[in-house]
């Protein structure tokens, strides 16, 4: 695979994940999740490469071919997952861009490794990109590639997307390396934010800080126009609705309902992060039973808690504090064989998720800040019979498309409990109602549109002069 390559994706991991077979031997399977379930079919019709990282340190490999794409790796050391992945990356960056709910920590030595490890991002897209290719970057580890590359190849057409939130520039304005965040990202033709308000945020502080001027959604920078705009990603509903028809996955459906004794099911499904609000509905789902509204046996709360950076201290002390809290809630409330929470902490197949999607009564998803949560929408597109109930954090992305779901304030507890009191009681034909508006807009906006309106306004010629040129 040596030819350069139309259209280059550049993300921080690779899209497809290590495993090892029976015999011992590593082969790679592709990732689950909707960013690799998008771009996978461009990937294939524009004979497309994916730059990124393996997943594993110290680790220096060919280019190579899995799941029918054309990969091309970046190495890391031991020393740039700490400083760029684990330091820069989730422990700066995420809860910076998630309203510092966590603080984040600023350090030199951090920073400096990130501007390295992009650069290395950059120069691999440079050599694998044919002249004037398309190259989409993704996400908040890469955000000085845009720039980078463009340095290196101003023949390119390149894109950016922000997967989480982008900050109000009240919050964004602390980062001791602000000015270099946004030059780097102005590097791109088109930059894609989660929501509008993003994008306003980004557009705001283009103009502070560069004296940039702009226009709506454009920002002229030099001779350049660069556009900012919402793309709100989606899920693969097509891919669902099959999991959910396949006969072995609604019997399981079935037996989980069985396993739980009949009790109303209330199902939360995060990676275990402190932005995804855990504690705030687990504490209200206490507070229901002490309170005499719900009874051991009625309800039951699935949490299921994906293993995620945890070597990254804010998520160990997070892990820890909320066993600490599901051992404290069960002991309370819970009876002989009925436990009030089951709390598992692993990863899933999509089949199981599937299945447990169905299963469930009312799905909870309480972020103190997301960018979208593709949970959410994944439970919508698994509702094809038109029942269950979505409980949705004002502050997740997907609470714009979402209307019709339980809105809530995940910081206001006794909110959280009439809501989801409000959910459980839900009427059948509330609850269809509801749920027949919301699959409306999933169907409507899958993840497959949200990457060919993507790629269509990147690619869209541009004849725009600066206001002051007209
Ligand atoms: P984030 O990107 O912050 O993790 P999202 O909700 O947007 O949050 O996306 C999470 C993705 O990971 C979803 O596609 C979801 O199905 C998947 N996921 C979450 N928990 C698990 C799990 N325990 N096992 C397998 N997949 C999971
Ligand atoms: O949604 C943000 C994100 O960082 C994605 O880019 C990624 O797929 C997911 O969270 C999991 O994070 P990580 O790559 O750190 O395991």
């Amino acid at each position: 695979m040596t030819d350069r390559s139309e259209f280059v994706v550049v993300a921080n991991r690779l899209p497809v994940d290590r495993v090892n077979g029976e015999d011992g031997r590593p082969s790679w399977r592709r990732s689950p999740g909707g960013l690799v379930t998008a771009i996978a079919p461009v990937m294939r019709s524009r004979e497309g490469v994916w730059v990124g990282w393996s997943g594993a340190a110290d680790e220096e490999l060919e280019p190579f071919q899995a799941d029918g794409m054309d990969l091309v790796p970046v190495p890391l050391s031991a020393l740039e997952v700490e400083r760029y992945y684990e330091g820069f990356s989730n422990s700066t960056l995420w809860p910076l861009y998630h309203d510092v709910i966590a603080p984040p920590v600023y350090e030199r030595k951090l920073w400096e490794v990130y501007v390295r490890v992009n650069r290395r991002f950059a120069e691999t897209a440079a050599e694998v990109a044919a002249d004037g290719a398309v190259v989409w970057v993704q996400d908040y580890h890469l955000q000085l590639v845009p720039a980078m590359l463009r340095e290196l190849r101003p023949d390119l057409k390149i894109g950016f997307f922000l997967h989480i939130p982008f900050p109000p520039l009240e919050l964004f304005w602390q980062l001791p390396w602000r000015r270099q965040i946004i030059e780097g990202l102005l590097g791109a033709d088109l930059v894609g934010f989660q929501r509008p308000g993003a994008a306003s945020n980004f557009l705001r502080l283009a103009r502070r800080l560069l004296d940039g001027r702009t226009s709506g959604q454009l920002a002229f920078v030099g001779d350049r126009v660069v556009r900012a705009a919402a793309f709100p990603i989606s899920v693969d509903v097509r891919e669902l609705e099959r999991l959910v028809n396949d006969p072995a996955v609604r019997r399981r459906a079935e037996e989980i309902r069985a396993d739980l004794g009949g009790a109303k099911i209330l199902l939360g499904v995060d990676r275990l992060d402190y932005t995804k609000g855990i504690a705030q509905r687990l504490q209200a789902f206490g507070e229901l039973f002490r309170d005499g509204d719900l009874k051991p046996g009625e309800a039951t709360f699935v949490q299921i808690a994906t293993p995620s950076r945890e070597r990254v201290a804010e998520y160990r002390r997070l892990r820890d504090a909320i066993e600490q809290q599901v051992g404290r809630i069960n002991g309370q409330h819970s009876e002989l064989g009925v436990p009030v929470i089951h709390y598992l902490h692993t990863s899933y197949s999509r089949d199981e998720l599937a299945a447990l999607y169905l299963a469930a009564d009312v799905m909870v998803v309480t972020p103190l800040r997301d960018g979208m949560n593709l949970v959410a929408k994944e439970y919508v597109a698994c509702r094809a019979d038109h029942r269950g109930a979505l409980v949705l954090s004002e502050f997740a992305g997907a609470a714009d498309e979402l209307k019709r779901a339980y809105l809530v304030n995940p910081y206001d507890i006794n909110g959280l409990k009439s809501t989801m009191l409000q959910a459980l009681r839900a009427e059948p034909a509330e609850q269809a109602r509801r749920m027949r508006q919301m699959r409306r807009r999933v169907i409507e906006h899958d993840v497959d549109r949200w990457a060919r309106e993507f790629l269509t306004v990147l690619e869209e010629p541009r004849h725009l002069d600066p206001p002051s040129a007209r």
